[in-house]
């Protein structure tokens, strides 16, 4: 066991299994041994690669979007340009070269990022202040919860897959949570399945997807796996009070579904899956994100738009003409990369279906940019 297995294991041993949530929660997130407070987790020599690291492409889009956003909901100034979780600082260091085309914007955003790890705080910080982008007035916050007042256009990409996810298993006893517990002879963490009803199970139908409602949780098969974030759904539910009181929008991309999966949690260390229970902390942890529990939460407080697929939507907003743009001036081989990086972030065998994009927007307003086909439901 490494030092946050025991940690853990030390815990579970005075008090009992932990939830999923709690697991990943200190997986991800432990003062000192947490994911991503110790590891270099993104780009080739890391444990993965996001689509910022793909290509500046993606995040220039991203960036554009957020400018004609911006535009058609009357250039506010000041507004607040929010990433949560950025990761390396690609994607809002291209988002912020791309929008100096339009100065206004620039001078009008107030940047703020989510981040809860100080070493990656440090990583950003540089990524901005390159001499590209020169951008130095940046506020970090630990949660969303503590954003300054006024109109935001807030970005999040594979941000939420990495929020808590409690997982429940259909018995014949009826729903059980699943748990983090001990092997017998107490050398290993080990799945377990709750005995009995458990806090989570309970959570309000309001705030429970569909399928987690306690109406319909007789309505899987034996063995049916279900997951629930309740930190990602209470996210998307704040982010729908504020946009749809204050203005802007938001854009949420991540790998998920549309209601109705099984067991998503994986752990991936240097580019491979890994066990989920082996190494906490030294392999990201994460779930596929239910889009369909999203736009539940948001319920009447603002319009959801999608999801639909990454490539439909990067198509949609001009990747095709932007990676032309860039192999004129480029070699032979950054042409084959550019358009390699192309492929990778709209292909269907890629990342173009299985990486969903979200929005939210004031009920009311206009569809959204890259939204424009998609009727709100
Ligand atoms: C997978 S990375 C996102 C990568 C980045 N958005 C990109 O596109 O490359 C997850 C990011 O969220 C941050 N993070 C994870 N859990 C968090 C939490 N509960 N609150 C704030 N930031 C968190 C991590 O430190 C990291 O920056």
């Amino acid at each position: 066991m490494n030092a946050l297995a025991k940690i853990l294991a030390r815990r579970i041993a005075l008090q009992g299994p932990i939830t999923i949530a709690d697991y990943m929660a200190e997986a991800l997130g432990h003062p000192k041994h947490g994911y991503y407070r110790v590891r270099n987790a993104f780009g080739a020599d890391g444990d993965f690669i996001t689509a910022p690291d793909i290509s500046q492409m993606f995040g220039e889009l991203i960036g554009l979007w957020c400018v004609e956003v911006w535009d058609r909901i009357g250039r506010p100034a000041p507004f607040n340009l929010v990433e949560l979780g950025p990761g390396r600082g690609a994607l809002m260091s291209d988002a912020l070269r791309a929008a100096a085309v339009v100065p206004e914007f620039r001078d009008a955003a107030a940047l703020h990022l989510v981040e809860t790890s100080q070493r990656l705080r440090q990583v950003q910080r540089d990524a901005l202040a390159q001499r590209d982008i020169g951008w130095r007035d940046v506020s970090w916050h630990n949660g969303f919860d503590q954003l300054p007042d006024g109109p935001c256009l807030i970005v999040a990409n594979e941000f939420l897959d990495a929020l808590p996810a409690h997982q429940f298993e259909c018995t014949p006893q009826g729903w059980r949570e699943r748990l983090v517990g001990l092997s017998k002879d107490g050398d290993s963490l080990q799945l377990a399945l709750a005995p009995g009803p458990t806090p989570a199970l309970s959570l309000s139908p309001t705030g429970a997807p569909a399928g987690l409602d306690p109406a319909g949780l007789g309505n899987d098969d034996i063995g049916a796996i279900r997951e629930f974030q309740p930190t990602a759904i209470t996210l998307t539910r704040a982010i729908a009070d504020r946009i749809g009181q204050a203005g802007g929008a938001a854009l949420i991309i991540d790998y998920g579904y549309d209601g109705g999966a099984g067991d998503t949690l994986q752990a991936v260390r240097k580019h491979a899956f890994h066990d989920v229970l082996q190494t906490p902390g030294e392999a990201d942890l994460t779930v596929h994100v239910d889009f369909a529990a999203l736009r539940h939460a948001i319920g009447s407080a603002a319009q959801s738009f999608g999801p639909i697929g990454q490539g439909e939507f990067l198509s949609e907003l001009g990747i095709a003409v932007r990676a032309q743009m860039l192999m004129k001036s480029a070699s032979p081989a950054q042409a084959k990369d550019i358009a390699t990086a192309h492929h990778r972030l709209i292909d269907a065998d890629e990342m173009g279906t299985l990486f969903k994009v979200f929005g939210v927007a004031p009920n009311g307003a206009a569809a959204l940019p890259g939204f424009d086909q998609e009727v709100a439901p």
